[in-house]
């Protein structure tokens, strides 16, 4: 009796490709990361490792979230979470930007680093900076005893477990539940949302594991978009507020594992010069999750269609009669709250990149000049 068995077949635990692991093991990722950090009753969150006292909570005058790639894109919808929920000015920067444009970093400023790895040499260097001038510094990583998380003040750790793929997508993802958890936090102490807001965002964010099952259970849709789009050499992803920072996501998603040039656009910036770039049948993968700005991304998804482009929308389910009579193709995901979106939307985008690498017969693992952890500035 003979096995053929290997250390990393068995950890890939049945799926082709550790990437393609990782993206299931997203509804998992979320249920950890929240547990234990909401009420029993369900009515409050509760983040004992952030050991900032509620004066200084109530003290803090602004926000700076600072990361990488990935994770700053996670910081992008962090941004907007915070400001919504907590009504605190925040500001997200690329590490490598940051300590040479010389913030304005005060003591009241919280700066918030992200790190999947907690190794990223900019991201650890913001820290640094941030700390030199006396600010109280919060990480989200998912490493343990990492040295961004050794050197913060305080730490959440996002439990989306390791991450092997140089491709992050349940590290992003969970460090979107860690901004919402945040989020929720600041208000209850600051006292920006009522207790029935508060009470409306926890019981859709419970709903989100389950969510991003069944939109896992429709893998096979995304697998044909893919090979369509595996054809083209350029595409664009647009999307407004929320929905452009998880284009920015999809769109370095698909350049770092398929090699196909995208550009993701704010929907409604194309008209000032990027709409000269499209041309006949040029997808564009649009998301349209935010009812607020409906209206304006289907007015500019009119602009590329009338320009010849296929548009592609991410939506929600219950809106294919509104977003799909000015589309091409529809992708309905599940409806939850306009800020929650983001941890469903991204979702679509990592199946696509994923079967567009397969498509083009690539290393969808460790794709080309690229390292999982960047220790070197
Ligand atoms: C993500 O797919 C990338 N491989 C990359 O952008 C990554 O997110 C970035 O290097 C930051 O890494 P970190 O989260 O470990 O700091």
């Amino acid at each position: 009796f003979h096995v053929d068995w290997d250390l990393v077949t068995a950890e890939k635990a049945g799926f082709d490709h550790f990437m393609l692991k990782e993206i299931h093991e997203q509804p998992q990722a979320y249920r950890d990361t929240m547990m234990g950090r909401i009420s029993e009753d369900g009515k409050s969150v509760d983040l004992k490792e952030v050991e900032m006292t509620d004066e200084q909570i109530k003290a803090i005058s602004k926000i700076h979230i600072v990361a990488c790639g990935t994770a700053y894109h996670a910081g992008l919808v962090g941004k907007t979470v915070i400001e919504s929920l907590a009504r605190i000015p925040v500001e997200t920067d690329v590490a490598s930007e940051y300590r040479y444009r010389s913030p304005i970093i005060t003591p009241d400023t919280l700066v918030i680093v992200v790190s999947q790895s907690g190794e990223t040499a900019d991201t650890l260097a913001a820290l640094r900076e941030a700390k030199r001038n006396d600010a109280r510094v919060l990480a989200i990583t998912n490493v343990v005893g990492s040295s961004i998380a050794r050197d913060a003040d305080d730490v959440i750790t996002t439990w989306a477990g390791p991450e092997i793929a140089v491709a992050s997508t349940k590290a992003y993802s969970s460090q979107l539940i860690a901004f919402y958890l945040l989020g929720l936090y600041l208000a209850q102490v600051r006292g920006t949302k009522t207790q029935d807001e508060i009470t409306e965002v926890i019981d859709a964010m419970k709903q989100l594991p389950e969510q991003v099952e069944r939109i896992l259970e429709q893998s096979d849709i995304y697998k044909q978009v893919a090979e369509a789009v595996s054809k083209h050499s350029n595409l664009f992803f647009i999307g407004r507020g929320l929905d452009f920072a998880v284009a920015q996501e999809g769109s370095l998603k698909l350049k770092e594992i398929s090699y196909i040039h995208s550009e993701a656009y704010p929907a409604g910036e194309l008209k000032h010069g990027t709409l000269a770039l499209i041309e006949e049948g040029i997808p564009v993968i649009s998301l349209v999750t935010q009812e607020e700005l409906y209206e304006k991304t289907l007015s500019n998804i009119k602009e590329v269609k009338a320009r010849g482009a296929h548009v592609l929308a991410i939506a929600n389910a219950g809106s294919e009669a509104e977003v799909g009579r000015s589309v091409d193709e529809l992708f309905a995901i599940p409806k939850t709250l306009p800020i929650l979106t983001p941890a469903l939307s991204v979702v679509p985008l990592q199946l696509l990149s994923y079967h567009a690498s397969l498509a083009l017969g690539h290393d969808v693992d460790k794709p080309r000049n690229l390292a999982k952890s960047v220790t070197v500035e």
